[in-house]
């Protein structure tokens, strides 16, 4: 896929979360945005999801402008699955129902149908053991598998994941992340922000570095994490690496 940002900019209170970032990304599968907390990536996601609109500047994807009028956004958000760091799934409702609500109340499938498609990628995830039980019941891992089931049954455009194993223990982390990989080899497009140099080393085919809300450093994968440039991003990726 193709991501323009020109001159994004997002601000709270008095603070820039996202100042003045321009960049032309033409052929990417998966984008991996890495740097230190609170330097923006979230704020970035969350502006290409059309969840937050910019103060200044904009966007385009697939080289289609996006237009932060209400529609627009309401159907931008409703292509993009996406997946947080936590705390993702309704806590009422079953691993199965957690996946067909959208799919019925947003997509338009009939119940039955819903079900159908749900349990099918359940199944292919091996999760189907698990269809009925409440997210409290389902350990961390399990929760964010759920979770990316639910953002690939919309049929999404591209995906888009929020550090999805900050919160989870090495074990879990790693059958979350095969998940992505997994989805990854289909084909699929990726943007994410993540901790996991050696994933997003592994996995990503371009990547940002942000930081103090701008693009501090950005380039192929490869190049990226072999021959950092800058100090600030070796001085990351030293600190990053060393635990
Ligand atoms: N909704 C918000 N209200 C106020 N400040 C925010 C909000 N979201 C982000 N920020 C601030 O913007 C900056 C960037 O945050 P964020 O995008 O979450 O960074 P990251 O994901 O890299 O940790 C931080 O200083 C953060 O406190
Ligand atoms: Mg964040």
């Amino acid at each position: 896929m193709r991501l323009d940002l020109y001159g994004l900019e997002k601000w709270f209170g008095g603070q820039a979360a996202v100042q003045g970032i321009t960049e032309t990304i033409s052929d990417f599968q998966a984008l991996a945005i890495i740097g230190p907390s609170g330097g923006g990536k979230t704020t970035l996601l969350r502006l290409i999801a059309g969840l937050e609109i910019p103060d200044r500047g904009g966007l385009a994807i697939d080289g289609e402008q996006l237009d932060f009028s209400r529609e627009v956004l309401l159907r931008h958000r409703q292509r993009i699955g996406m997946v947080f760091q936590a705390y993702n799934l309704f806590p009422h409702l079953s691993a199965l129902a957690n996946i067909t609500l959208p799919l019925e109340k947003v997509h338009g499938y009939a119940p039955a149908a819903a079900r159908e498609h749900a349990m099918a990628l359940l199944e292919r995830f091996q999760l189907s053991p698990h269809a009925s039980k409440k997210p409290a019941e389902l350990s961390g891992g399990q929760q964010q598998r759920v979770a990316i089931v639910r953002a690939i049954a919309i049929k999404p455009r591209f995906l888009l994941f929020d550090e999805p194993t900050s919160a989870l223990d090495p074990e879990m982390t790693a059958e979350v992340l095969e998940i992505i990989e997994e989805l990854r080899r289909e084909g699929r497009d990726l943007i994410m922000a993540t901790h996991q140099i050696g994933f997003a080393r592994r996995v990503a085919d371009y990547c940002l570095f942000v930081s103090e809300g701008a693009v501090a450093e950005a380039g192929p994968a490869s190049e990226l994490f072999s021959r950092p440039r800058t100090a600030a991003l070796q001085n990351f990726l030293a600190k990053v690496l060393k635990y």
